[in-house]
């Protein structure tokens, strides 16, 4: 593989990170997600992402072999110091160290965005997900049991969290409830 660059995202993009999503929706419980996802969803998700919530992506000689991003934890306004981290890497370019370094940028970012906390949510048998973010400094807080239902079975997930600065909480724009 050659070496691999992180940047934000563009609408360009938006094909391969849904197609590196819709192989874990359709192979995996990573995600919940049960139906494809389609261009337009993606579109929308991407048109409401802000400063405090970015998406990047991973490319390697042209091509994109990962993305990540920071979302909202919960909409109230009070929440606005906490955000969700999504990493997914194309599954044919595991291991390879591009996870680490999305999840590693996306702290930097959320550190730079002044965000106070980033959560990490891992169905509990993902033990990738849940290595990754314990090697980057994340510490379990508990796990939810059954909370999810997918390919025949109920899934339990482990949230994991990462403290950052003592930084203000950012007025987001997105932040209006
Ligand atoms: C989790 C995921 C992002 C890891 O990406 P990756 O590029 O394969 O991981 P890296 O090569 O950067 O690994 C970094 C560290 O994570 C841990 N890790 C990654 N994959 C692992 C695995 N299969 N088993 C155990 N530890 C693993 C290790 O500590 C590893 O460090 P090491 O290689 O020095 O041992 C990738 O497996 C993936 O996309 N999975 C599906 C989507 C997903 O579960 N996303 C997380 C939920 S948002």
């Amino acid at each position: 593989m050659p070496a691999f660059t992180i940047r934000p995202a563009t609408a360009n993009d938006l094909d391969a990170v849904r197609a590196i999503f819709n192989y874990y929706v359709t192979h995996s419980t990573c995600t919940f997600q049960i139906a494809p996802e389609t261009a337009e969803e993606r579109l929308a998700w991407f048109r409401g992402r802000t400063e405090c919530h970015p998406v990047t992506v991973a490319e390697a000689g042209g091509e994109i072999i990962g993305w990540a991003a920071l979302s909202p934890w919960k909409s109230r306004c009070a929440y606005a110091g906490s955000a969700e981290a999504s990493v997914y890497v194309h599954h044919a370019h595991h291991r390879r160290g591009v996870g680490k370094a999305l999840l590693l940028d996306l702290i930097t970012r959320a550190r730079a965005a002044g965000l106070h906390t980033i959560i990490g949510g891992t169905t509990t048998d993902q033990s990738a997900s849940l290595a990754l973010q314990l090697a980057l400094g994340f510490e379990s807080v508990g796990t939810f049991r059954e909370v999810g239902y997918k390919f025949d079975r109920w899934l339990d997930v482990t949230y994991t969290q990462l403290m950052l600065t003592g930084a203000p909480v950012p007025a987001c724009p997105s932040r209006t409830a």
